[in-house]
């Protein structure tokens, strides 16, 4: 097959980044940690981390570059027909992700302009300013789809020119930023409250509910278990060292993750908020910061904080929307930009419900009920395809290099650009992680997800 790939190894680890580093860093990450202990699930995370995200990545990069293909073929070429399901259960993950995913992309967005233009800049009641403005559907609405827009126009040029300079440009910018405001937040009274609940773990907090939650985020965080890392894989050469590159990803992924934590603390102990409080976090913490920083300062600080926020956004969904796209291209031999425009066009249309479920409409707002709380119908999305849908999906890989694929052919692709791999320690670790350990664990923590979840059983 021929496929126009990367142009250099920077490129491919700038893209992976740029799809790892996203909302789930800088939004996500800082809420799930305030909601289940601070330094408790920062341990918990990093475990999960090293011993689950780093072989799932490459184990799913390894199937993309030896399948030279989309998830779909990928597990149908080698493997079986009923194989090729799994590919196509990631695809479904991948579309009912990012409509979800986009709607919190579209609060990115409308938050850079309100904040550059307009009057969100304040200090008084921030959650309800939030609140209020993430119910106003006749917003949100224009700036979600702009994003998708946006996401689709950058898909719709290639992997090369679209996503390989996006990606690049916008990185560093970001990382820049951030060390930026950790230093400011940093200064500010009550400050060193925040840092201690982030980093002075108390593990009596850790429980199975904790775990899961790590877990859930780990695959989030890092773009996995849903095949976009077979996709992005199968677009590199035979030189690239996968477990180096893959290694520069999780290690970048998860700095960005830690200081975007170390940056919010501080800010919500020194204004008395409390770190609880869920996915309005990063939205309500903030810009009474930059509130208090004067309205010139606030408006270009809190302006630049949300437009590289939205580009981070921007590298996830371009990553998300590639994996329909890729497969159809591949499948049905459409042309790409027909491709960009159905699957953008659907995916924008399956979101409605997610953009409504935040008081817009009762219904889907409080759509179910578990896990003790209202769950609105974007929860739902993000429990049932984030955090059970991805380990289920990791889960199931490890299966298919255990039962399928074979440790075998995996070495064979781990050896091709890194001629040491054999011998080396790396593969130790990799195959008593994929052969014993993650298989046992995934599985286990998949049931137990489900079971406590959807069910209220909690076996441990
Ligand atoms: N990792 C991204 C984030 O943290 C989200 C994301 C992009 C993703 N592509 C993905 C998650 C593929 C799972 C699979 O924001």
């Amino acid at each position: 097959m021929n496929r126009v790939g990367f142009s250099s190894r920077i490129g491919f680890v700038a893209a992976a980044a740029g799809s790892a580093v996203g909302l789930g860093n800088i939004w996500r990450f800082p809420y799930e940690t305030g909601q289940h202990g601070g330094a408790a699930f920062l341990v918990v995370y990093l475990i999960c981390i090293i011993i689950i995200g780093y072989p799932v990545m490459v184990g799913e990069i390894s199937l993309g570059r030896s399948a030279q293909a989309n998830p779909y073929r990928a597990y149908r070429s080698l493997g079986t027909k009923n194989w090729g399901l799994l590919g196509i259960w990631g695809i479904i993950c991948g579309i009912m992700f990012l409509s979800a995913y986009n709607v919190v992309a579209g609060w990115a967005f409308g938050y850079f302009l309100q904040i550059s233009f307009g009057d969100l800049l304040s200090t008084s009641d921030l959650p309800g300013k939030f609140g209020t403005y993430i119910a106003d559907i006749s917003d949100n609405f224009f700036y979600s789809l702009g994003f998708m827009v946006l996401t689709a126009i950058i898909v719709a040029g290639g992997i090369k020119k679209g996503i390989e300079t996006a990606s690049k440009i916008l990185m560093p910018l970001l990382f820049l930023l951030l060390i930026g405001l950790i230093a400011y937040s940093l200064t500010l009274e009550n400050a060193m409250e925040g840092v201690r609940f982030y980093l002075i773990p108390d593990f009596s907090l850790i429980n199975v509910r904790t775990i899961y939650s790590a877990l859930g985020q780990a695959f989030f965080s890092l773009s996995l278990g849903m095949g976009a890392l077979i996709t992005y894989g199968s677009y590199i050469s035979k030189k690239e060292n996968i477990g180096n590159s893959a290694g520069m990803v999780v290690f970048t992924d998860t700095m960005v993750a830690f200081l975007a934590g170390l940056m919010i603390f501080p800010l919500v102990f020194s204004q008395g908020q409390t770190p609880t409080q869920g996915p309005g976090l990063v939205f309500v913490a903030l810009p009474g910061i930059f509130a208090q920083m004067g309205l010139i300062t606030g408006k270009i600080v809190g302006g630049a904080f949300f437009l590289l926020l939205c580009f981070a956004a921007l590298t996830s969904t371009i990553s998300l929307l590639e994996i329909p796209t890729t497969y159809l291209v591949d499948e049905k031999r459409w042309p790409r930009l027909r491709v960009v425009i159905l699957s953008a066009t659907v995916i924008f249309l399956v979101s409605l419900p997610s953009m409504l479920s935040h008081g817009a409409i009762d219904f889907f707002t409080r759509f179910l009920h578990y896990e003790g709380v209202d769950k609105s119908f974007f929860d739902l999305v993000f429990d049932v395809f984030s955090d059970v849908g991805l380990p289920l999906g990791g889960f199931l890989m490890m299966i298919f290099i255990n039962k399928k694929w074979g440790m075998k052919s995996f070495d064979e692709e781990m050896t091709q650009g890194n001629s040491n791999f054999v011998t080396g320690i790396l593969k130790t670790f990799l195959h008593f992680m994929i052969i014993w350990v993650n298989p046992v664990l995934l599985g286990i923590m998949v049931v137990v997800t489900v079971l406590q979840k959807f069910f209220g059983i909690i076996i441990f």
